[in-house]
């Protein structure tokens, strides 16, 4: 079942500038930590591990990790796509160093034709998955509206909060299901096994593991 436009808002609308401006200290600093049970420099050695000198990033945020990452060319090429302006805003000032593009897309449709800095070599997706309205084998379209914009071997990675067969503390619980029942997040039945068959399905060297209730995924595209 196609997500509604309502659906699709929701995933994305919390990130208002104000929210934005906690965002960091709430979800990287605390809740990483203590409710989804991920530290943050997991994810930050995720990214050094990946990004490429032809990155784009999708669902951006405030550009924490984009910022933190240790690239391998003094000048890489980033390209930002998130539907949400203000997380555009944000990340690309922060990295401005870098200049970035920016592509304001849903990436539940297909993804504009000459994509700045396209083909890329990798491409990170973190914390987006469980923000999108339906299942993993519905939501995991986005990987195939990025895989033509992606070179042969490019890295595909990321980080995704599980909602279901994952042992949850009691302040896990309760933010999930809060979060659930506002649209912000939409992961009440997102399995690792579904997204070990997502990415398995579309690229090679799938490499996954779960940390806490977060699930941290490579690949390659063949
Ligand atoms: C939880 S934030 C993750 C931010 C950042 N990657 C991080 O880990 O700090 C989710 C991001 O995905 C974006 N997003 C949500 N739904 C989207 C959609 N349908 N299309 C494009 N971006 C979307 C939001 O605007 C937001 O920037």
């Amino acid at each position: 079942m196609s997500p509604s436009d309502e659906e699709i808002r929701a995933g994305q609308a919390v990130y208002a500038p104000a929210s934005l401006s906690a965002y960091d200290l709430v979800v990287h600093g605390v809740s990483n930590h203590w409710i989804w049970r991920c530290p943050t420099h997991q994810i930050e050695r995720l990214y050094d591990r990946n990004v490429s000198a032809a990155h784009v990033d999708i669902g951006v945020g405030t550009g924490y990790f984009l910022a933190r990452a240790h690239w391998p060319v003094p000048n890489p090429s980033i390209t930002l796509v998130d539907l949400n302006p203000h997380c555009l805003a944000r990340a690309s000032a922060r990295i401005s160093r870098h200049a970035p593009s920016t592509v304001k897309a849903n990436v539940l449709a297909p993804l504009p034709p000459g994509m700045p800095g396209a083909p890329f070599t990798s491409a990170g997706l973190t914390y987006l998955l469980h923000c999108l309205p339906g299942t993993i084998p519905e939501k995991a379209i986005v990987f195939d509206h990025l895989l033509p914009h992606l070179a042969p071997g490019a890295h595909v990675f990321g980080a995704t909060i599980l909602g279901a067969g994952v042992a949850m503390n009691w302040a896990a619980r309760r933010l999930m299901t809060v979060y659930n029942a506002k649209g912000i997040f939409s992961n009440a039945s997102d399995t690792m096994e579904d997204l070990v068959e997502a990415l398995n399905h579309r690229f090679c060297a799938v490499d996954i593991r779960q940390q806490g209730v977060v699930a941290l995924f490579e690949a390659r595209v063949a």
